[in-house]
């Protein structure tokens, strides 16, 4: 049984997922986390720009295993360097990419196949499982999400600034957007929760709510 959240960068889309995987027993796909593996593949080759063929090579020599909320790249443990900031940028670019996208919703249906899983990402309601259990789009003001953004990476002793972060989610909210294939917008089914003024306890209260009316404990 598939539960989807989708939404922009900093709606709590990860947060959520983690908590409602944790109060209904599921697991946790962290497809965001798919992207930047391989974004940072693509980043350590040096190579100056990424067409299809290169990503193609990219993705055809690459394994990404997600194990307990760790990210493997090759079986190396990538999961600090991937929320790095080069990397959340190009993530945004390869995710425009047909041959990526392609790969990563294969990878992501074999990774749930079978399971009761709480799928985290873009394009999980829309593109990956049209048919799943029940579907969530997580949205917020970009100003609050740039604000938890920043908090979070401050956490982490990640150096940035408000400003700076407020710049980035705009841009990759137009990408994602905007993008061709499996552009960012709420599946025709999904219920749409606006975060911007939610604590994440009443977040996770309302999609329990919401699962639990469809027959979920
Ligand atoms: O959720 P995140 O910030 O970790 O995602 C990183 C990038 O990957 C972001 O630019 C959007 C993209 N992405 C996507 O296109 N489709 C998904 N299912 C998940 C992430």
């Amino acid at each position: 049984m598939i539960i989807t959240i989708d939404g922009p960068a900093g709606a709590g889309k990860s947060t959520a997922a983690k908590l409602l995987a944790k109060k209904i027993n599921f697991q946790f796909l962290d497809t965001g986390a798919m992207y930047r593996a391989v974004a940072f593949a693509a980043l350590k080759t040096g190579a100056p720009t990424f067409d299809e063929p290169f990503l193609q090579k990219i993705i055809d020599g690459i394994t990404i295993n997600l194990l307990e909320g760790r990210v493997l790249l090759n079986g190396q443990d990538v999961s600090m360097q991937i929320r790095a900031k080069e990397t959340t940028e190009i993530a945004g670019v390869i995710a425009t990419s047909k041959v990526v996208r392609t790969k990563l919703v294969e990878l992501q249906r074999i990774a749930a196949f079978e399971k009761n899983m709480v799928c985290e990402g873009r394009d999980q309601g829309t593109t990956v499982f049209p048919d799943a259990f029940c579907k969530f789009f997580l949205t917020a003001r970009p100003e609050m999400r740039a604000q938890r953004r920043f908090l979070e990476l401050q956490e982490k002793g990640i150096n940035t600034t408000l400003q700076e972060i407020l710049d980035a989610i705009i841009t990759r909210d137009q990408r994602d957007e905007n993008r061709e294939i499996s552009p960012l917008t709420p599946a025709h089914d999904a219920m749409i929760l606006d975060t911007s003024d939610m604590n994440m306890n009443k977040v996770i209260e309302v999609m329990h709510e919401e699962i639990q009316r469809r027959g979920i404990k």
